[in-house]
């Protein structure tokens, strides 16, 4: 009774270590992929005032004509990228809704989609669901995690329709330099194919890293569609707000399939979003600097732990960390540490890339010790690590 597009998709293997912390109740959760801060007060009640005066109707389709103008404004003053606030902005359900609208409108079945293991796992489901193929360049842990185009450039073929770009990186967490961004639109431009732009972690950079956006590049408008969020940059990941920004042609494209799944992105939410980018920036930056800490904290107990190595992440509020020392594939260890420590995280072979974990900082302080704590203790319990 159902289709094969869904049957063909395998169940994220995130769930069996989720099920598998589901049967004790002391567990750290190290694996989530959100903002463990309260919504900032004044976005929050943008949202309640709009409930209470009755913006609870639908929208106009492509989002509130105030909020695209913020966006449009927002590419201008941070990129200089000129963006139609009427017809080359389009407020989605999230940057996951923006994503799957963007691959689901722009992929055909047999093109090739260019993914950059490790990856963000529903890049792989969205090229699937759109009949396309995956094709895969494996980063490597000596480069930072960063591309290099050249190796991009070998696995081009003449059905390679997009490569999708993530920086900041979830997992790995790194920051791609500009150098990097523009060998990637070279090759766009020179191939003929689109990048889809995943900025959703743009304001989580640290130690003096730049995000640099793709759309800032000169003539890249024509070769990019980013996909953006307030989902982590302002912790609403509830509200579940994206966009996407892309020339006027696409996005009425891109409307068809917006409007046949989500009619409009929710009002409310919408009017927390406007408040937000208007608002002072503080809440922002306190944010970075909270992760900042608790990254620094993290990795130094991360690295005090014998056989795992884990390289300073300048971005996000992920840290994916080496244990190839330790011997044994990451799904077996997330287990094990979940039965022995009672602490989440989340295997790397859920990215495909074995051999390593990722852990979200994203967490109480606190609960970072603690995890840091019981995890030392279960690996120096490991017969790999006791034979040594
Ligand atoms: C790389 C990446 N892109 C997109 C998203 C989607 O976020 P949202 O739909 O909340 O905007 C996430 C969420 O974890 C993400 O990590």
């Amino acid at each position: 009774m159902l289709a094969d597009r869904i049957l063909g998709v395998a169940r994220s293997p995130f769930y069996s270590i989720m099920e598998l912390a589901a049967s004790r109740d002391d567990c750290i959760y190290l694996q989530l992929g959100e903002p463990d801060f309260v919504t900032p007060g004044h976005i929050a009640e943008a949202a309640k005032k709009a409930l209470d005066e009755g913006h609870t109707h639908y929208g106009p389709d492509r989002g509130a004509p105030e909020l695209r103008q913020l966006i449009a404004q927002k590419l201008q003053n941070e990129s200089s990228a000129d963006y139609g606030w009427e017809d080359e902005i389009l407020v989605t359900a999230g940057g996951q809704a923006a994503l799957h609208i963007a691959i689901m409108a722009m992929a055909n079945p047999g093109d090739e989609i260019i993914i950059l293991l490790p990856h963000y796992p529903p890049y792989v489901v969205n090229a699937q669901l759109s009949g396309a193929k995956a094709v895969y360049v494996k980063l490597k842990s000596e480069d930072g995690f960063v591309p290099d185009p050249a190796a991009i450039e070998e696995v081009i073929t003449d059905k390679t329709k997009i490569i999708i770009v993530l920086t900041p990186n979830n997992p790995t967490g790194s920051v791609y330099p500009e150098e990097t961004l523009q060998g990637i639109l070279d090759l766009a431009k020179k191939h003929n194919i689109v990048l889809i732009s995943d900025e959703v972690y743009e304001t989580l950079v640290f130690d003096g890293a730049e995000h640099k956006s793709l759309v800032s590049l000169p003539g890249a408008k024509d070769h990019v569609v980013q996909v953006n969020s307030f989902s982590k940059t302002y912790a609403m990941t509830g509200l579940r707000v994206g966009y996407l920004a892309a020339p006027a042609d696409k996005v009425l494209q891109f409307l068809k399939y917006h409007h046949t799944v989500n009619i409009s992105a929710n009002v409310p939410s919408q009017r927390a979003c406007i408040t937000a980018l208007k608002g002072p920036q503080d809440c922002v930056e306190e944010m970075r600097l909270a992760y900042l800490e608790r990254r620094d904290m993290l990795l130094e107990r991360l690295n005090d732990i014998p056989g795992i190595h884990c390289q300073t992440p300048q971005g996000t509020f992920f840290a994916f960390a080496d244990i190839r020392e330790l011997g044994i594939p990451s799904l077996e260890f997330a287990e094990y540490l979940v039965k022995e420590a009672g602490v989440v995280l989340t295997n790397g072979s859920g990215f495909d890339y074995e051999g390593f974990i990722r852990l979200s900082y994203a967490a109480d302080p606190s609960d970072i010790e603690e995890a840091m704590d019981r995890m030392k203790a279960a690996v120096l319990k490991m017969p790999e690590v006791l034979k040594k």
